[in-house]
Parts: C-alpha cells; structure tokens; sequence
C-alpha cells in the first residue's frame, strides 16, 4: 500500500503548544500527539524555541511540510494583534520568526482559521456548501467563516463587543473556568453569543471546537439559534490538522509554481 502524504501541524495555544504528524489523506494524527505547556512568559523567543523543540523530537524528514496555527490575526504572516500571549508578539513576522528558529520554511495561519480548515477537509463541515461558521472555545474565542468551503480568513469575532464586554472575556471557556459557572450559566453567555453573530452573518451551519467541545452535550442542546449547531469533529485537534493541511497546500502550491516556470 502507498504511504500517505504526511505533513506536521503545530498548535500554539495560552495554555499549550501541540503538534503531530498528519496524514493529509485521512486526517489523523499518525503519531501521538506531543504537548508542551506554553511558557509563562510567553514571548516570541520563548515560544518558537518550543516550536523549534516539539519539530526536532519528531526526527522529520526535510522536505515536510510544517504548519503552525497561532492565536491571533496574520496580515500576511504579521501578527496583528495579541490578546493572550505576551504583548510583544505584536508585529511579529511570524513566518520569518519560526523558518529562523525551526531551520525549515514553516506555513503559519490562525488557529480558528486552522481549525476550519481541518473540519472542512475532514470534519463537521465536510461537504458543506453556504456559510459556515466555526467557533472554538478556549482561552479565547476564535473564529473560522467558510462560504462554499472556501475560508475567509481573520474574522477575529471572538472579540465583538457584545452587551458592553470583549465577547470572549464573558464566554469563552477561560471565563466559565475563571468565574466557576456551571454548563447552564455558561449556556446562557453562548446564546448571547451565538444569537449576535447568527443576526450578522446567517450562517447555515455553526460548529464549535476547542478542548470544551467534549463536553457539547452538557452545553449545546440548551442553545437555541436558527442554524442547527453541532461539535467539532476533530475536537481539538483540529488546529494541528488544519495547520498541516495548510502547510501542505502552499508545498504544493511552490512545486507546482516551480514546474510551470520551467
Ligand atoms: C484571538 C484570535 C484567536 C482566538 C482563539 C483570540 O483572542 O484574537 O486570533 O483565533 O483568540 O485562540
């Protein structure tokens, strides 16, 4: 049997940094996950190191690609903003950061972008046509739109100011963790949530994500929206598979750059 394509996906997050193996046919992982905390002090230097570490523990030949999805907006590979890591990543040529601390020439998206990606290709959304929205929930809110299965990227609407808050200072799931609120009083912050941005953009389909998504049966039946709202199908690993979807798709994209100049 032919050995599948494989790429490697990163997933930086406040809390973790993960990454794995992908196998671009199936969309699994193709060995255990490694994670490292992500550093107290989460500079720019401290974080790539760890990048720089979970690529070499996994003895990868050079010519895979390697994809890294990050938790802000990318304005062609320039962090935009920060809300939860150190505040001098502002600025950051995030791509130069990591081909320079990583030795490879690594593909660097948002995370919620990633992660629509990964259930695009290979989850929830699969086969999907119309707005789809997908939501992850963690230290953050992140989101992914996809119209026609093709994404429109840095949506950002985690951070809609809603009823007077920086949404996800009230409803991701740092806030339920932080204020202690039971799944029902969560829930009651998610509708409000989710009704505001189902009012802006109609999505037909809506898919949460992020590690809390495990638990979708305590929270998402007691949503009540238009479109129907389901868990994500690669839970939180749909970050690293996106990434390396990605970073498969932009190796391919300069092959086949390369053949059609010769
Ligand atoms: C960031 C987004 C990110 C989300 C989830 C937000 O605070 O601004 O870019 O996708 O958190 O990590």
């Amino acid at each position: 049997m032919a050995k599948h394509d494989l790429a490697f996906g990163i997933d930086i997050g406040g809390s973790g940094i993960k990454g794995a193996p992908v196998d671009l046919e199936t969309g699994e992982l193709a060995a255990d996950r490694v994670r490292i905390p992500t550093p107290e002090e989460s500079t720019p230097d401290a974080v790539t190191r760890v990048v720089a570490e979970l690529v070499e523990s996994f003895d990868l030949p050079k010519d895979v690609p390697v994809g890294v999805a990050f938790p802000a907006p990318l304005d062609h590979g320039v962090v935009r903003f920060i809300a939860n890591l150190h505040p001098s990543w502002k600025g950051v040529d995030l791509p130069a950061a990591l081909n320079a601390a990583t030795g490879r020439s690594v593909t660097a998206i948002n995370d919620a972008d990633a992660a629509g990606v990964g259930e695009q290709r290979y989850g929830a959304a699969k086969g999907k046509d119309g707005v789809v929205l997908l939501a992850t929930l963690g230290t953050g809110i992140g989101s992914a739109l996809l119209v026609d299965g093709v994404l429109v990227p840095n949506t950002e609407l985690g951070h809609l100011e809603i009823d007077g808050h920086d949404a996800e200072s009230k409803a991701a799931d740092s806030a339920r963790e932080r204020e202690n609120l039971d799944f029902t009083q969560w829930a009651k912050r998610l509708q409000r949530y989710f009704e505001t941005v189902e009012m802006l953009l109609s999505p037909e389909l809506i898919v949460v994500g992020g590690g809390v998504s495990k638990h979708h049966e305590q929270f998402l039946p007691l949503l009540d929206l238009r479109a129907p709202i389901i868990p994500a199908k690669l839970r939180n690993k749909a970050g690293i598979v996106g990434a390396a979807a990605m970073a498969a798709s932009v190796a391919g994209h300069h092959k086949d750059k390369k053949h059609a100049k010769k």
